[in-house]
């Protein structure tokens, strides 16, 4: 009884208003999906500015923190958890470069994005900070074991 087992590496990957008001949500899970990854947790939420100006602290003396802040604050987030095998750094191949007139087509900003403030995804960059955004959007007890809970009845 209460035999923990090896955590798999979990990153946060957050669907930013442009891609929730553009209807890109169900094309961007898919990529994950199909992918391989597995969905940890997912909510839909409007951060509140406490929200997202702790989420974005690291940036807080960027110039575009202010409307990087307003951005995400102006509708709805789908936040998410997925888990996988080095999901952190193809998480982020996945997503492409930060502006998406640089990032590869094939893409998720690549092919879906043009404007660098608008560019429709977030994903942790490295596992620590992964660890972090997940503690900020989500409870421990919101996402799923899928060792536990899940495996059991996949055949
Ligand atoms: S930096 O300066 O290298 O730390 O920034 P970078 O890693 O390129 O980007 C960090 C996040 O800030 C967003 N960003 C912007 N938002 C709005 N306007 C401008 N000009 C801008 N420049 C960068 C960028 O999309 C990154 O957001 P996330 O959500 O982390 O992908």
């Amino acid at each position: 009884a209460g035999q923990t087992t090896m955590q798999m590496e979990r990153t946060f990957i957050a669907i930013k208003p442009d891609g929730t008001n553009r209807g890109l949500i169900g094309e961007i899970i898919a990529r994950f999906e199909k992918k391989g990854y597995k969905l940890v947790a997912m909510k839909a939420v409007k951060p509140s500015k406490e929200l997202a100006e702790t989420h974005y602290d690291a940036l807080k003396e960027k110039p575009f923190f202010g409307p990087l802040v307003e951005f995400i604050c102006s509708g709805l987030v789908i936040a998410m958890v997925w888990e996988g095998t080095g999901v952190v750094k193809t998480g982020r191949q996945m997503i492409g470069a930060t502006n998406p007139l640089e990032s590869a087509p094939g893409t998720i900003r690549g092919d879906l994005g043009i404007d660098v403030g608008r560019n429709v995804i977030h994903g942790s960059d490295a596992v620590e900070t992964a660890e972090r955004e997940i503690g900020i959007w989500f409870k421990p007890e919101e996402l799923v074991d899928w060792d536990q809970t899940v495996k059991q009845w996949i055949y």
